[in-house]
This record gives structure tokens, sequence and C-alpha cells, in this order.
């Protein structure tokens, strides 16, 4: 992949081949985690651009992870999905990961729907529940902010004191409670993988007041504040964190959850993002 332009104007070139290709004027995106890509294909009156179409945009090498925009409406509320993201873990610098989301920003996306599949800490978490991202600590090393200094793109030192929009996650929960899913609520770990964690590392990350613990989100949640969006978070737990459970943990059960309880999720999004539409 070529990085030699300056990010904003990787955003703005990928943003200009997207509405080129689509006319899409989004006021919502989503960012689908593993095996969550059933939101996509609601999407009615889509028109799809694929990565491969894009140069700017990092093209994802994970299995469960599709690589496409999908733009068109769902449930009436104009969306731009991102089915499939690359992570920092895949040689990615994090400035690099975000120009997906940002580039949905541009279009018109102020409302960013981050979703991803994480381990559960929490005690109480099991594999297949919902997680509302209170806030999040990173611990992937980086950020993406880190070497970019360009106004364009948004202000040198971000705040970070309410990355998760309150208001959001309460629609989330209203959303939750008509269709009778229990949605927790915790703080989302992100760290760089993609080993996963070992049991001293999660009870650590525990002792530190982490409840969910996933490669991704934190780089695409830093950038969607930094362009000025409003961002709600969703951790579907796929397994309990190392040496929370006898099993060792693999790629292929956190697909297996993520997809198991995938009409669950999609249906939560669906009655969740005309509410936070309307509440635009
Ligand atoms: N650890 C880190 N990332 C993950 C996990 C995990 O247990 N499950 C899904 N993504």
């Amino acid at each position: 992949m070529t990085n030699t332009l300056p990010l904003y104007e990787r955003v703005i070139a990928t943003a200009a081949t997207i509405r080129e290709k689509t006319q899409c004027t989004p006021v919502l995106g989503v960012i689908l985690g593993s095996g969550l890509g059933a939101l996509a294909d609601a999407v009615e009156d889509a028109q799809v651009v694929s990565y491969d179409e894009l140069p700017y945009v990092p093209k994802s090498t994970v299995k469960g992870h599709a690589g496409k925009f999908v733009c068109g409406t769902l449930d009436g509320v104009q969306v731009i999905v991102m089915s499939g993201r690359s992570h920092i873990y895949e040689g990615h610098s994090p400035a690099d990961l975000t120009v997906g989301v940002r580039a949905m920003i541009e279009l018109g996306a102020k409302t960013m729907v981050v979703t991803n599949a994480a381990g559960g800490i929490h005690t109480e978490f099991r594999p297949g529940d919902l997680m509302a991202i209170l806030d999040h600590i990173n611990m992937q090393g980086s950020n993406p902010l880190f070497g970019i200094y360009d106004e364009r793109l948004g202000p040198h030192f971000l705040d970070m004191t309410l990355p998760y929009d309150r208001k959001l996650r309460r629609l989330m929960q209203k959303a939750a409670s008509q269709l009778s899913i229990t949605l927790h609520s915790g703080v989302y770990c992100g760290v760089l993988g993609p080993v996963y964690e070992t049991p001293a590392e999660v009870r650590m990350l525990r002792s530190l007041g982490a409840d969910a613990v996933g490669m991704s989100t934190v780089c695409e949640v830093i950038a969607a504040r930094h362009a000025g969006a409003r961002v709600v978070g969703l951790s579907l737990i796929s397994n309990l964190a190392a040496g929370l459970e006898d099993t060792a943990l693999s790629h292929d059960e956190v697909t297996a959850t993520a997809e198991r309880v995938a009409a669950r999720t999609v249906s939560l999004l669906r009655t969740f993002i005309p509410l936070a539409a309307r509440d635009n």
C-alpha cells in the first residue's frame, strides 16, 4: 500500500472515490467486527465499494473479515458499513488503520458505531454476551495520532474524557430492553495481538479495570473522536479471556461464537440505529 501522501489527503481521496462510485450520503457509520458481516447483508439498495478499489484503505488478512464498504439504507437510515477491518498486528501503522473511519466521517457519518469480538474478563460475562463499551484502556503501545499533526484532521492534543457517547449508550440499552436482550456495560482494553493474552496478563488487565479484551477498536475510536464524530461501542463476548475457562483460545471459537449470536447482535444494531439517527 502506498502511504506517501499525508493522511488527510488519503482520507479525502478515499471519501471522493466512495462518493463517485455510490452517491453515498450517510448519516451514520458502522465498523463491523469478526463474524458480524450479516449487518452489511441487511443494507437495502446496497452499493458496494471493495477495499481493492481504494488504494489507501488497508486490506484485512483476517478470516471472518470481508473487505468492503456497503452504503445504503438500514431501516430508513442512510448508513455506510465498513465490513472488515484491519489491525495493527497485521503490520499496519495505527494512522493507516484510520483512513476508512475518517473517510466515512468525511462522507457525513457523524455518528459511528464500532463493534468487535472480545474476550470476557468480567466474572459475570459468558460467551455470546453483549457489552456496551463504557470506556477503553489503550494497551496497544501506540495510537493513531502518533507522529501526526495536521489540524485539518483534528486537534493536536485530543480530549478523551468522554470517548463513548452516554446518550447513544442509553439508546443502545433502550434498544436492548425492547428486544429483551441483556446488554452489559464495561471497559474494553485494546491490546496489540495477534497472540492472545496469558492468564497472568488477564489477571493484570482485570486488576486495571478491564471487563473485556480485544485487538481492535481503540485506534478507530480515537480517530473518530479526533474527527468530531460521536461514538458508541459494542463488544460481542466471543470467549472468556485466557485462563478463565479450561479450553485453549482459538480464532475459530471467536468467529463461531460471533456467528452464533450474530442474528441477535444484528437485531440489536438495527433497533438501535434508527433511535441513534433520530437523536442526531
Ligand atoms: N483476547 C484478545 N482479543 C480477542 C479475544 C481475546 O480473548 N477474543 C476475541 N478477540
